[in-house]
């Protein structure tokens, strides 16, 4: 019985036979193709608790008619190649830049998404995102959290939402209750109610000085902004809810991300900023010197290492947290980029002590050889390649 989930299965038992029980056990699962001892009448499976609307609505769905009852080994679900069984996400800080765009993509490709953020209104609006479930919610306070974690029924969690690393050092008290209490918060949310995945959004920022000129991903952690490490403290906390609870968690350490409508509260602004303000203003000051480098991955790119890791079977995986390394490029280069195709723009510097001496702190090269060995990852966008599509998003954009 190749190719059927356990939906199906239940599905098509029940109509074969509607006085059979379909027992829907918890957890993902899918049915194997194999003959394996099991129980008769069982028929299956799958995603987290069954509201009966979805069981209906997957029995309706099912025409042709059934296979007889037989036994079927219950496997730990691993979407087959091409195929994908919807999930229900909770995406923290869905609002923001990285957030908005990925609940757009989970939700294109089937999934049920709730979007939970303190912004009311999305960083990048799409008609996705009007099919998710908007929750407005403070991560750093646990009586908000609490009710919401609770009756959820999360098969997964992208946990996006922090405070960046030009506002974390402006407001240090916040950023610890929101980027560590938040985190932890999260993680025992998701031990406690058998949420099975965690993806937490971490940085190439949580690196600091010293390093050698590649990066390596268990190279020492010690980053000179608070920002930096409160990453290296939610990586730390997952893998240790990973050993003692079993959670599935997954840390991914993110290069700058280059897009339309970037964040403006991390020192990496301005590798976003360039492109808009080429397009809507003919002109950029950079806060920056002009050699200040940094890794830049272009948002499609980033959203797609974020679905790719949570998709990774987990047999693949060798480790916890991953890294990518991004396209290193310098502020100059940037700047030439977008000369080629604007040559009008014109650039000035005026580097800023706080945001230059982060970006200055921060090592250029990562090796994301794990990211690419276990689960394919390989950047699609160069900075020529990122430069077109961020002109062309602004330029779309332009009133
Ligand atoms: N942008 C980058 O270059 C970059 C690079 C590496 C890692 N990351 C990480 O990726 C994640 C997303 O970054 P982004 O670029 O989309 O930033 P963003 O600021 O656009 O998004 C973060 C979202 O989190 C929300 N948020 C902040 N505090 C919250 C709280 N207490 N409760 C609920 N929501 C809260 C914000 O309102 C915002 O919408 C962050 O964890 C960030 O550290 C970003």
């Amino acid at each position: 019985m190749p190719g059927l989930d356990g939906w199906e299965i239940a599905a098509r038992v029940h109509q074969t036979d509607s006085t059979c029980p379909v027992i829907i056990l918890t957890g993902l699962a899918e049915i194997d193709d194999r003959e394996a001892s099991g129980r008769p009448g069982v028929a299956g499976l799958l995603l987290k608790p069954c509201s009966t609307e979805d069981l209906v609505r997957v029995i309706a769905s099912v025409t042709t008619p059934g296979p007889a009852m037989g036994h079927y080994e219950i496997t730990r679900h691993q979407p087959k190649a091409g195929r994908h069984l919807s999930m229900n996400v909770l995406v923290t800080g869905g609002m923001g830049n990285l957030g908005s765009r990925l609940a757009a993509r989970l939700v294109e490709r089937g999934d049920r998404v709730t979007v939970l953020d303190l912004r009311p209104r999305p960083l990048e609006d799409s008609p996705a995102l009007h099919r998710c479930r908007l929750l407005t919610a403070d991560i750093a306070d646990l009586a908000a959290l609490q009710p919401v974690l609770e009756g959820g029924s999360f098969d997964s969690i992208f946990h996006l939402a922090a405070m960046l690393s030009s506002d974390s050092e402006q407001d240090s008290e916040r950023a610890w209750r929101v980027n560590l209490e938040g985190t932890r918060h999260i993680l025992q949310a998701a031990a406690a109610h058998d949420i099975a995945r965690v993806i937490f959004a971490s940085s190439t920022a949580s690196f600091g000085p010293g390093l050698p000129p590649l990066v390596g991903v268990d190279s020492p952690q010690w980053p000179a902004s608070l920002y930096g490490a409160t990453k290296v403290a939610g990586e730390r906390l997952g893998v240790y809810f990973y050993h003692r609870f079993g959670l599935d968690f997954r840390g991914l350490r993110i290069p700058a991300v280059v897009a339309p409508r970037g964040a403006g509260g991390g020192a990496t602004a301005f590798c976003s900023e360039i492109f808009a303000h080429a397009v809507h203003h003919g002109r950029y000051e950079f806060y920056v010197e002009p050699h200040a480098a940094r890794p830049l991955i272009y948002i499609d790119d980033a959203v797609r290492a974020l679905l790719d890791l949570h998709d990774a079977p987990e047999d693949n995986l060798t480790r916890r947290v991953y890294q990518l390394a991004g396209t290193p490029a310098t502020a100059r280069e940037m700047a030439a980029a977008v000369l080629e195709r604007l040559p009008g723009v014109t650039f000035s510097y005026r580097p800023e002590p706080v945001r230059n001496a982060i970006v200055l702190s921060l090592p250029l090269h990562f090796d994301d050889s794990h990211a690419a060995r276990d689960w394919n990852w390989a950047q699609r966008y160069n900075l020529g390649a990122m430069t077109e599509r961020m002109l062309h998003e602004l330029q779309e954009d332009a009133p």
